[in-house]
């Protein structure tokens, strides 16, 4: 147990090793946190668990620590499994408990649980007190699941925001001032851009609610990663800029190659948008962490995406890519494609169509040349890039 606020502590437990989250899905290199909170006020209340692999570990910690028989409540901001893995091993030895969570949340508890516990139903704006706090809840519907919701816990001027805010990160220290800070936001806008871009719309207007809501607080502690203690309100500033059809003007061109051909024109396009002045970066989706390449596409303006053609279509690591785009709901961003090909040549075509399917904005016809690009192919590319680049600033 530490302890974050007066009586309030963190009771968590720390994946070093995770790799792969959400199945196999999510890359995390950097391992990840379940954060969990416990409130010692004249109610005990425990605030989320762990995941499953972990109970034995937090509850045995949880009964040394705290005494199971002394947690009064349990409050569930999100019944994902990372949260609340550990929720029927506690509740075997304490089922009497209430839990209080949204409509949704109990819904989704009793799917994975299979278990009709004492369930009370909470929605924004409802309370509770515990004693010198007050628990206010705050309903974040599809931030990111149906039943998601925060805890304000008043009094403390703390925000128990669960996936929001949060990052996949284990680290020794637990507050953001005590780690390093290009690390902190890499694994930030890694977790946004993969778990909660698709829902950027509903979390504008949620951060909107939430500002209108005057909460006084110091500190935002998510439920993944470190606790933002200093300056908590920076990470609210940048998912409001996340949140806005987000990028940083620059382009990525991504491919994926058989024997160099649209890796040269990838090349070449990237020569062009560089003397036009555009940041950009080439991406062999095929040999790069999916995760890590989504965050490259969420910081572009422009995606150029390329590959040879083949039975009659793009190499998988490019399916992949775009099946990608087009389910983060990435927008305002502009588009081309290119790629080499040996006979019937319909991948630059099919990659446009993608990408206007996805919602990007195919701004030039796609450029493909057969076989080894000559010189003056490449020169082509070269051009292709410009033009791209002054597209972009139409
Ligand atoms: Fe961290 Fe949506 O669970």
């Amino acid at each position: 147990m530490i302890e974050i606020k007066n009586n309030i502590y963190w009771v968590g437990v720390k994946d070093w090793d995770l790799r792969r989250f959400h199945g196999h899905e999510l890359s995390t290199f950097r391992g990840s946190t379940y954060n969990s909170y416990l409130i010692k006020d004249e109610k005990t209340v425990l605030v989320d668990t762990a995941w499953s692999p972990f109970k034995e570990e937090y509850v045995d910690k949880l009964e040394k620590e705290v005494g199971l028989k002394n947690i009064d409540l349990i409050i569930v901001n999100h019944a994902e499994i990372d949260h609340s893995g550990s929720l029927g091993y506690l509740m075997e030895r304490i089922p009497d408990v209430p839990i209080y969570c949204t409509k949704n949340g109990v819904d989704i508890i009793k799917k994975h649980h299979h278990k009709d516990w004492n369930f009370n139903v909470v929605k924004t704006g409802d309370s509770i007190k515990t004693g010198k706090y007050e628990l206010v809840f705050v309903e974040m519907q599809m931030l990111h699941w149906p039943d998601s919701m925060l805890t304000y816990v008043k009094g403390a001027d703390l925000i128990l925001s669960n996936d929001a805010f949060g990052q996949h990160y284990a680290a020794p220290a637990l507050f953001n001032d005590e780690v390093d800070e290009c690390e902190l936001f890499q694994e930030a806008i890694k977790y946004y851009a993969n778990i909660l871009a698709p829902f950027s719309g509903i979390l504008k207007k949620k951060l909107e609610q939430i500002k209108a809501m005057n909460l006084s607080f110091d500190m935002i502690a998510p439920s993944h990663g470190v606790i933002w203690r200093k300056n908590p309100v920076q990470i609210v500033d940048k998912y409001y800029e996340w949140c806005q059809d987000y990028n940083e003007g620059t382009v990525a061109i991504v491919f994926d190659t058989m024997w160099e051909g649209t890796k040269k024109m990838a090349e070449a396009i990237a020569k062009g948008l560089n003397e036009k002045g555009k940041k950009c970066k080439i991406i062999n989706a095929s040999v790069t962490d999916k995760s890590d390449l989504v965050v490259d596409i969420f910081k572009a303006k422009g995606i150029i995406v390329g590959s040879p053609t083949v039975n009659n279509n793009v190499l998988s690591a490019i399916s992949v890519v775009l099946e990608e785009i087009k389910s983060l709901k990435f927008k305002n961003k502009v588009g081309a494609a290119f790629g080499s090909y040996g006979w019937s040549g319909e991948a630059p075509k099919i990659i446009s169509q993608k990408l206007t399917d996805a919602g990007v904005k195919v701004i030039q016809d796609y450029i493909q040349f057969k076989f080894n690009p000559t010189e003056e192919e490449l020169e082509k590319c070269v051009e292709f890039g410009r033009n791209f680049a002054e597209k972009m600033n139409e």
